[in-house]
């Protein structure tokens, strides 16, 4: 079965993570996967609105840390270089679903979405620095244009994690539900009746005032993210967790 699910009920498309066995991290296919599916679903009239959601008990542990290691990605042609310019340039309604962990990716992907719902369980964090890398997804210019510098320089720099209730006090999450995922279905649903054309005008003016400049900051987020995979600091990082995993 595939690690991304991708299916359609009415006018709503749900795009899940599914690969609970390692806490949904996401390797190179599974961007490759959403990535295609949230370039269909904008080019498909009959999909007015698309949930980010999982399988399983959480949303998702972040990249793939085997993956970084054996297949790091470097330029923009890469499969998680081409779902976060999906992600950036969604024409429609993006809503998502959170339970449990939302680890790094699963975390600044959330920025991006138009709408997100988080059940209790929720667990956010961005631990970057930690791992030896830097924050993507355009996260250095989003979150703290979101939370304020000090908050945010606080959680990227740290890297401590925050809960549902952390998450919408902050504006990072519109609700808390402990059915996230029902409760994202019925607002998508909600969203999918009114006018497509109306919705689609309203999210590019939404998103007008920030596109360029998240664009560049992904832009240069990604070049020195890049670079940093190869560094001691996270090469060491990867090792520190694959040593627990053998260990467990
Ligand atoms: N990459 C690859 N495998 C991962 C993973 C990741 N990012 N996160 C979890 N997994 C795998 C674990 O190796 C384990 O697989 P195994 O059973 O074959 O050993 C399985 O998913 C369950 O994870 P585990 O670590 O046992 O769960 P836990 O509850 O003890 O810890 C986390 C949860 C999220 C704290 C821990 O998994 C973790 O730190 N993951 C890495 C998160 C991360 O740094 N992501 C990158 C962000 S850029």
């Amino acid at each position: 079965m595939s690690e991304v699910l991708d299916t359609q009920i009415g006018a709503v498309r749900f795009l899940s993570f599914n690969r609970p066995t390692k806490m949904n991290a996401l390797t190179r296919d599974m961007y490759g996967r959403l990535a295609a599916g949230l370039n269909e679903a904008a080019g498909d009239f009959s999909v007015r609105a698309v949930v980010i959601t999982s399988e399983g008990d959480h949303f998702t542990a972040g990249n793939d840390i085997v993956d970084f290691m054996d297949n790091p990605p470097t330029g923009e042609s890469s499969e998680v270089a081409t779902f976060l310019a999906a992600l950036l340039n969604f024409p429609k309604p993006l809503i998502a679903a959170v339970k449990g962990n939302a680890v790094g990716v699963g975390t600044t992907m959330l920025l991006h979405c138009d709408v997100v719902v988080a059940a209790p369980s929720a667990n956010f964090s961005m631990p970057f620095v930690t791992l030896g890398l830097v924050p993507e997804a355009g996260s250095t210019f989003l979150f703290p244009a979101l939370v304020g510098y000090q908050r945010a320089a606080r959680i990227f720099m740290t890297g401590e994690s925050f809960s549902a209730n952390d998450a919408l006090e902050m504006g990072l999450i519109a609700q808390v539900n402990s059915d996230a995922l029902a409760a994202a279905r019925k607002i998508a649903e909600q969203i999918a009746e009114q006018p497509p054309q109306a919705m689609i005008n309203t999210k590019a003016l939404l998103k007008a005032r920030n596109h360029d400049s998240v664009a560049a900051v992904m832009k240069a987020e990604f070049e020195i993210f890049a670079l940093a995979l190869q560094s001691d600091e996270a090469m060491g990082a990867f090792m520190k967790f694959m040593a627990k995993k053998g260990s467990s």
